[in-house]
């Protein structure tokens, strides 16, 4: 494996999320070691890995400045914590989304490594309280949570264990920066981070429109899709507003009352069960049917279209 002046990052768990780190990792010129309990796993992530940053560089996606064999060079699987994790400055944690597994897995990296690595956790809901509890090194551990496919959606939450150091959050932070992606920072954890709460709060609202027979589910994804989404590639929900009047406290005054008398309509927190699944169910998979191939190909094209998009969003925002 090529040394890198970057420096090394160790990857443990090379699944999904695993094998996107990597790429991200490799682009920004680190060293990657990729750790997993399974041998064959780590075999197939590289294979894997290899397959997919050809085709990046194929379709002029591969990030950073390296060529690609350069960058492969840079990534190699590991089958022992201690040797992976060994010089690391940052260890990305990428294993199933389990607390108690992934607590085992804090624990042992506590007992192995020293003052200076940062422990990242990849978790999508799980709270750093909970997960860094009681740990040693607890200053040097924060949730880094990526939005998949993060090789193309390039957010980062950055959430802290009341006990993370300021630094930890500093240097994870420059970290993501440095690789492509755009970190924000949560300055205390919450149930759900921030994109799941938003997330949930469009979820809740949709599943409503459609249980209550407002809108078909076909045209409430469109409301998104062709609708808010548009906007939202580029500017948030706060800056919609700022734009969408004279200023903020211009849309405030015009937009507050009406704002809230909607929001005063909002029903109770859907149950997602019952006749509505099975009314969404219908029209999703007669959209794309719910077998593995057609599900695989339609993710194939959300990535191919992702992709794209963010091709042009390094196009017209200068980072
Ligand atoms: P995955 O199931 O694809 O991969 C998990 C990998 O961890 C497997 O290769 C497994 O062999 C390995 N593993 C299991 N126990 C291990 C251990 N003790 N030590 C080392 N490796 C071990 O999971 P995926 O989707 O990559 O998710 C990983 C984490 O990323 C989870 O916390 C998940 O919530 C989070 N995440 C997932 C997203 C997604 O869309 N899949 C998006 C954002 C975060």
């Amino acid at each position: 494996m090529a040394t890198s002046a970057e420096g090394a990052v160790a990857i443990l768990g090379s699944g999904l999320i695993g094998q996107s780190w990597a790429m991200l990792f490799a682009g920004g010129g680190f060293q990657v070691k990729l750790y997993d309990i399974e041998q064959q796993q780590i075999t197939n992530a590289l294979e894997n890995i290899r397959k997919q940053m050809k085709l990046l560089e194929q379709s002029g996606s591969l990030k950073g400045t390296l060529s690609v064999d350069q960058q492969l060079s840079l990534i190699s699987g590991c089958s022992n914590i201690a040797e992976a994790v060994e010089g690391a400055m940052h260890i990305q944690e990428c294993v199933p989304e389990n607390l108690e597994l992934k607590k085992k897995v804090f624990a042992q990296l506590d007992g192995i490594v020293d003052d200076r690595a940062i422990l990242s956790s990849s978790s999508s809901c799980l709270l750093p309280s909970k997960l860094f509890a009681g740990l040693i090194h607890v200053k040097q551990c924060i949730v880094a949570h990526p939005v998949n496919p993060p090789y193309y959606v390039p957010l980062v939450e950055l959430v802290p264990h009341p006990e993370t150091a300021p630094a930890t959050i500093d240097r994870t932070h420059v970290l993501m920066k440095k690789i492509g992606q755009s970190p924000v920072r949560l300055l205390r954890e919450i149930d759900g981070f921030v994109l799941n709460r938003l997330q949930y709060a469009i979820i809740s609202e949709a599943w409503r429109l459609v249980e209550e027979g407002i809108v078909s589910p076909g045209d409430l994804d469109l409301v998104m899709s062709d609708g808010l989404g548009m906007r939202y590639a580029f500017i948030g929900p706060l800056e919609t507003m700022h734009l969408n009047a004279e200023g903020m406290a211009s849309y405030c005054d015009r937009y507050s009352e009406g704002m809230k008398r909607v929001l005063r309509t909002f029903g109770p927190i859907p149950e997602f069960a019952g006749a509505t699944v099975e009314k969404v169910n219908q029209a999703m998979c007669r959209k794309v049917p719910d077998d593995p191939g057609h599900l695989a190909a339609r993710r194939q094209w959300r990535d191919d279209c992702l992709m794209r998009l963010a091709k042009l969003k390094s196009q017209v925002q200068p980072q």
